[in-house]
């Protein structure tokens, strides 16, 4: 299952992905998990329990874009060469696949164990991308891997987002089963998750709210009041996350019963959903003939509407054809 933290700055996007990913993991050691940071600020790593010196030693995904390129398209012929694979180039026949956990090439590279969790992080926007790099050529690495993975029902991909309505700045927002809007009780965080919504309603994306930082009863019933049935459960202010804030990482079994049981919740909620992978197909198709026409067919020369292969469709079975 692919799921997106998406939010106001600040909510909390980067704690609750992180505790996501360690309930995840603690619960049932053995799932396949994979978290990534897409967000330009990259914390989740610190977020995980890493020292902040191993959190910058990191390989990056938007520093291996070729590299990650090269291996998807593996020999798809209607991929002319890598230069020609853009950040919303759908996969089709030939083309490599992914899942969630398994050896290959990229993961061996790209994929960190951080604290027990397996990470990948984008990168952050470094000084030398000033003014010549926009930070959605990073997060395109992320938007590629996901068009390429075959996850299941058990299996979880974390993805910590950029704040805001930035996600809208290409298709990735709607490469999730399930995105989890977290919201702080105040005007302002209700304010994005309205304007998340009206963005995402016609595509169809499934949000829940996940309340943040809530104090007291008033602060539900806020919650309640502003994003009706979206709200799905809440997270109150944590003693345990302001001692990770202070350095100090504590077992995940020593979190709060309350915002555990709220965990659990939201895994089951994504549990429940079901997977339409004609659907994710068809999106991936359409973002993509709309980044051909918008600036990439420019970009490349070529008319990359060429790449859409009509006859594939992403899911176990393109992937069990693969292997
Ligand atoms: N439930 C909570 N209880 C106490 N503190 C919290 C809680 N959730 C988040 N915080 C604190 O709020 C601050 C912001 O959290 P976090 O970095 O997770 O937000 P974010 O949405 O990822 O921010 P950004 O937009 O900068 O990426 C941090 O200091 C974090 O420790
Ligand atoms: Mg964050």
């Amino acid at each position: 299952m692919k799921i997106a933290f998406v939010g106001k700055g600040g909510s909390g996007k980067t704690t609750l992905a992180a505790l996501f990913a360690r309930s995840v993991m603690a619960s049932s050691p053995t799932a396949p998990v994979l978290a990534i940071d897409a967000d330009i600020n990259q914390h989740l790593a610190a977020a995980l329990g890493a020292p902040e010196d191993e959190a910058v030693l990191l390989r990056a995904l938007g520093d291996h874009l070729g590299e990650i390129k090269e291996y998807l398209r593996g020999s798809n012929p209607r991929i002319s060469s890598v230069t020609a694979m853009v950040k919303t180039t759908p996969p089709g026949r030939g083309s490599r696949l992914l899942r969630v956990a398994e050896p290959n090439p990229l993961y061996d590279r790209l994929v960190h164990t951080v604290a027990g969790i397996r990470l990948a992080v984008t990168g952050p926007f470094a000084s030398d991308d000033l003014g010549v790099a926009c930070y959605h050529s990073k997060v395109g690495a992320v938007e590629l891997l996901l068009n390429h993975l075959v996850d299941e029902h058990g299996e979880y991909v974390v993805v910590d987002m950029t704040a805001g309505a930035d996600s809208f700045a290409s298709g990735l927002f709607t490469r999730f089963d399930l995105t989890f809007l977290v919201c702080e009780p105040t005007v302002r965080s209700v304010g994005v998750y309205r304007q998340y919504v009206s963005y995402a309603r016609d595509h169809g994306v499934r949000v829940a709210v996940i309340g943040n930082k809530v104090d007291d009863d008033g602060d539900v019933d806020f919650l309640r009041q502003q994003v009706g049935d979206d709200l799905l459960t809440w997270v109150g202010r944590s003693g345990f996350v302001k001692a990770a804030e202070r350095g100090r990482v504590l077992p995940i079994g020593d979190l709060e019963p309350d915002n555990a049981a709220a965990l659990i919740t939201m895994r089951m909620a994504l549990d429940k959903c079901d997977k339409d992978w004609a659907r994710y197909t068809s999106q991936a198709v359409d973002f993509h003939l709309r980044n051909a026409t918008a600036w990439a067919n420019d970009r490349v020369g070529e008319d990359l509407a060429d790449q859409v292969d009509p006859e594939f469709m992403l899911g176990p079975t393109a992937l069990a054809a693969v292997h």
